[in-house]
């Protein structure tokens, strides 16, 4: 396998060469990552050259429409679904919201979905908000130790054959485990179950095939996958045809309208087609194919090579540290680079002291309340949270360590 081209992957991405971020490594990822640079200028294009309301008869009317169209095309591609599965929310937050309540109404009198406690509150908060309205909410829990999603212990909550919905990460934003998607979804749907799979924490470590991982639902946010701020949704047909509309009664037959009921951010949906803009020359760059789904396999396991040989040493310098205890797996191979340690003092005060060092890390509870205190982590202190992406260089990581031994 080709290795990454780590200058070339850097000059993507404005942000490493302003002079204002010189000397600062960047490990807050996993709040946001920084911005590829096809994304900005099809920004800039939009907001200077299509500013109009999209979709009329004229000629900047008619390109700004054509770019948004373009964004769901090419990503719907990328992810192995049709375009009209993929669709635009303000947030994957907001996006869940308008699902729950999709949710509310199909469900039939003693049908129950599944939630677990290793989400981020995201996905986890809006449906157990059902329950106020009598719908039966069961929760796959953790271990305590190491925060680890257990398929098995899921298999008694499918059991009955009630269950309609089994809503889980693909990876936690604190445990960093990459849960078995595939092999969940095929649980769930052997029970008669859809699934809604938050994708928030592993999109940035590549776009994946939907269709191909079985889940009926997959949510990700395109501003921590070098995109803008939009949450996107897809939404498989099966399901989203049974789900009640949320959007204008007359855009029912449309089904990337049917859960977006506001308008969309006209800009930012057109900006999107620059994250696919920046897969497809990552692996043309390495050459791999030159777009669609190839394209998006390919830089996902380049990405994916590359963050696994820059973790490891992280995770093996913070297991040997006595200050600090290790959320989630001690291995590179099933992780995402998302590292959460507790200390004996709050995750932000820590990150404080980082930040003298040139580190830009984060400390909180980072909104997964529940599986922090699952795992027996007052979320009040928090953790230290260290997050990266395939960008980073390995210099990096050695001066995150470096700055740790410092610090913890
Ligand atoms: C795993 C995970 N899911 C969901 C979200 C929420 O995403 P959004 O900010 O788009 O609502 C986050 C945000 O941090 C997250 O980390």
């Amino acid at each position: 396998m080709t290795s990454l081209d780590i200058d070339w992957v850097r000059a993507q991405f404005p942000a490493f060469s302003q002079a204002s971020l010189q000397g600062q490594a960047f490990f807050e990822n996993a709040g946001g990552s920084y911005t590829c640079q096809p994304v900005i200028d099809r920004l800039f294009r939009f907001y200077t050259e299509r500013k109009v309301q999209p979709y009329a008869p004229y000629e900047a009317s008619r390109l700004g429409g054509e770019e948004m169209d373009e964004a769901r095309a090419r990503l719907a591609a990328m992810m192995g679904v049709a375009t009209d599965e993929l669709s635009f929310g303000p947030s994957t937050t907001q996006n869940t919201y308008v699902l729950a309540q999709a949710v509310r109404r199909w469900l039939a009198e003693g049908e129950a979905i599944v939630v677990t406690n290793q989400d981020h509150e995201a996905n986890s908060g809006p449906w157990r908000r059902l329950a106020e309205e009598g719908i039966e909410v069961r929760e796959w829990q953790i271990d305590p130790e190491p925060g680890h999603l257990d398929p098995a212990a899921l298999a008694p909550l499918l059991a009955d054959g009630k269950v309609r919905l089994v809503c889980f990460p693909h990876c936690s934003n604190v445990v960093g485990e990459v849960n078995d998607v595939a092999a969940i979804c095929a649980q769930a749907q052997a029970a008669g179950a859809y699934t809604c799979v938050d994708g928030v924490s592993y999109a940035p470590h590549g776009f994946v095939d939907v269709a191909a991982l079985g889940a009926d639902i997959y949510l990700f946010s395109a501003y921590k996958t070098y995109g803008p701020h939009q949450g996107i949704m897809v939404i498989r047909r099966e399901i989203g045809e049974k789900l009640p509309n949320q959007g204008h009664f007359f855009n029912g037959g449309t089904l990337y309208k049917r859960f977006t009921p506001a308008g969309p951010d006209h800009a930012q949906v057109a900006a999107s087609a620059g994250m696919a803009d920046y897969m497809e020359a990552l692996s043309a760059h390495h050459g791999g194919p030159a777009s669609g789904a190839g394209a998006a396999r390919f830089a996902h396991a380049l990405m994916r090579d590359h963050e696994k040989v820059l973790l490891q040493p992280l995770l093996d310098y913070l297991s040997s540290k006595n200050s600090a205890r290790l959320i989630g797996p001690a291995n590179a191979e099933g992780r995402a680079p998302t590292v959460a340690v507790a200390l004996n003092r709050p995750g932000e005060a820590a990150a404080a002291d980082l930040a003298p060092h040139g580190i830009m890390a984060g400390g909180g509870d980072f909104y997964a309340v529940r599986p922090l205190t699952a795992m027996g982590v007052d979320p009040e202190p928090g953790v230290l949270r260290l997050s990266f992406t395939h960008y980073t260089h390995p210099d990096e990581v050695t001066k995150l360590i470096g700055a740790l031994d410092k610090v913890i």
